[in-house]
Order: structure tokens, then C-alpha cells, then sequence
């Protein structure tokens, strides 16, 4: 058992490396053997979390580079620095991605007034610089015959969200989560099963990863909203996500692709 999920020979790739998940993702396949290659964007702080990750394991294991995910040229240059460092990637995380959180100080609106900017960024990140990052590693991947693609989708690629998790925000206007992201990962869930078709002659396996609401930062009346709907009772922890990443990361998934794997605790069955 610990072979089929032991990643020792493998070198992976995550995007986003920075964000709240970036860093989960990362001790994940770290503990499991592989080598990472973190990428995100040059304006970024690296966070506390993957500071940690820095001091257990040194530039042999882990590496940051920086890129846009919009970026073709930049993600070829990155794509280069990853062979000449670790040398050819076999897992990518395709984990860049934007929201507009609660927390943040963002204003309200009405549906009429959402920005169509709004939602072309999030569609630009989400759904096509995702599709480029695979566009890119994706085919490294495929000359050398073999590679898994993980997607990191959402559970709002399968439910639209509740609005009353966000009524007890105070505002003139109520806070709306964009529409465009959800469709922007129920965009990327499609686009798994597209990528899979076209990579599995070329032994490469992509699958689509969606969670539920990660807990970290939320405050206490949506938490209580939140995992009052969720048939497990609560939102996923760090530790949660660790296993079904390495299982499609792995050689345990080895059949397993064109599929989205959800880890809500149930939320969506409800
Ligand atoms: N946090 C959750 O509860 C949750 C739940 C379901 C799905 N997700 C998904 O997981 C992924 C990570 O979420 P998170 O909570 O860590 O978000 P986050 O905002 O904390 O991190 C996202 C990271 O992506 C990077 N990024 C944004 N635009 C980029 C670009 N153009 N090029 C390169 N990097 C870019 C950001 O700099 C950031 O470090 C996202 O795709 C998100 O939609 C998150």
C-alpha cells in the first residue's frame, strides 16, 4: 500500500503554491516523496505556511519560481526552469485561482450591477490560464509518456452558492459571490474530461479536484451556517484534503481519469 502512493520518483508542479491551499497541497506530495516545483505570481508574499515548508525541506525538494498563469511565454520559461532544476515534471496541481471572499473589503452589489470585468478575470485565471498551465506542462508530460493533471475545481462547479451564508454581512447592498466563479469551475471540470480524452494516449491521466469550504479565516456566523449544511458537520481541514490528492496523484489512481473527485463532506449529496 504505501508504494502505490509513494511519490519518490516524481516531480510536480503547483500553481497558486502561495494561496491559502497552495501550501496544503504541497506538504502533501513533499511528505509523500516527491519534488515540488511552486509557482505563482511575481507581486506575491510568500505566505507563513509555505515559509514552513521552506525550512523542512531545502531548494532539492522545493522551489519557487514565479509566473502568470495568463502567460504563455512566462509559463514556458518556468516550464524550462522546471527541467533544468527537477527535471520533467510527472504531477501537475493546477491550483491558480481567484474569488472575491467574504472577508475581503469588497462592496456589495446587485445582480444587474456585477462588473462584466469581474467575471472575465475570474474566467481568464480560473478556466483558460488554467487550460494553458495543462496547454504547457501537459505537453512535456505527453513526450515523455506519462503524468498526472489535478484540477482544482469546487463544489460550486456543482451547486450555485448559498446566498444566506453571506446575509449576516453588513452592507447597503448584499454581498454576492461571483457568479463567474462557479461556472468558471464547472468550465474546468468540462475542460478535465477534454484534457483527458487528448492526454490519455499519452499516458497522461487528468482529473478534476473540487473541495468543499476549506476552513482558515472565516468568521463564526458563516462557519455556523456553512456546516449546519453540511451532512459531515463541518468544513474540510488541511489534513482532509492530503489523501484524495495523492490518490489521484498516484499510482493508486492509475485507471482512474476525465473524472472530479469531491471532498465536501457531503455537501453536494444533500
Ligand atoms: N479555499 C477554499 O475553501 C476553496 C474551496 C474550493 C476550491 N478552492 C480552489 O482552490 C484553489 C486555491 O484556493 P485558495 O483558497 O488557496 O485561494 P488563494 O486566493 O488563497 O490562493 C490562490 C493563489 O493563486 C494565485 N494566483 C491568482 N491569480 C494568478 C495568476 N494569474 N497567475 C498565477 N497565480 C495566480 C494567487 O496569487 C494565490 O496565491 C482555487 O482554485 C480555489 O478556487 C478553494
Amino acid at each position: 500500500m504505501k508504494n502505490l502512493f509513494s511519490l519518490e520518483a516524481d516531480v510536480a508542479v503547483v500553481t497558486g503554491a502561495l494561496g491559502k491551499l497552495g501550501s496544503i497541497w504541497i506538504e502533501a506530495l513533499l511528505n509523500a516523496g516527491a519534488s515540488v516545483f511552486a509557482l505563482d505570481l511575481a507581486d506575491v508574499k510568500v505566505s507563513e505556511n509555505f515559509r514552513k515548508l521552506q525550512t523542512r525541506f531545502d531548494e532539492t525538494r522545493l522551489k519557487l519560481d514565479r509566473t502568470d498563469v495568463k502567460d504563455r511565454k512566462s509559463l514556458e520559461v518556468v516550464c524550462s526552469h522546471c527541467l533544468a532544476t527537477f527535471g520533467v515534471p510527472t504531477i501537475l496541481v493546477n491550483n491558480a485561482g481567484i474569488d472575491r471572499p467574504p472577508a475581503s473589503s469588497s462592496k456589495g452589489y446587485r445582480i444587474e450591477d456585477i462588473p462584466f470585468e469581474e467575471n472575465r478575470d475570474i474566467f481568464e485565471v480560473n478556466t483558460l490560464g488554467l487550460f494553458l498551465v495543462a496547454q504547457v506542462f501537459g505537453s512535456c508530460m505527453a513526450d515523455a509518456g506519462r503524468g498526472s493533471i489535478i484540477n482544482i475545481g469546487s463544489l460550486y462547479a456543482s451547486v450555485s452558492p448559498d446566498e444566506r451564508f453571506y446575509d449576516h454581512i453588513p452592507g447597503d447592498l448584499p454581498f454576492l459571490k461571483p457568479p463567474a466563479y462557479g461556472a468558471s469551475k464547472a468550465a474546468v471540470v468540462n475542460l478535465t474530461r477534454y484534457l483527458a480524452t487528448h492526454g490519455a494516449p499519452h499516458g497522461v491521466r487528468v482529473n478534476a479536484l473540487s473541495p468543499g469550504g476549506v476552513l482558515g479565516g472565516q468568521d463564526e456566523e458563516f462557519k455556523r451556517k456553512f456546516c449546519n449544511r453540511v451532512p459531515m458537520g463541518r468544513m474540510a481541514t488541511a489534513e482532509d484534503l492530503h489523501g484524495p490528492l495523492l490518490f489521484l496523484a498516484s499510482q493508486a489512481s492509475v485507471y482512474v481519469t476525465g473524472t472530479e473527485l469531491l471532498v465536501d463532506g457531503g455537501f453536494t449529496a444533500w
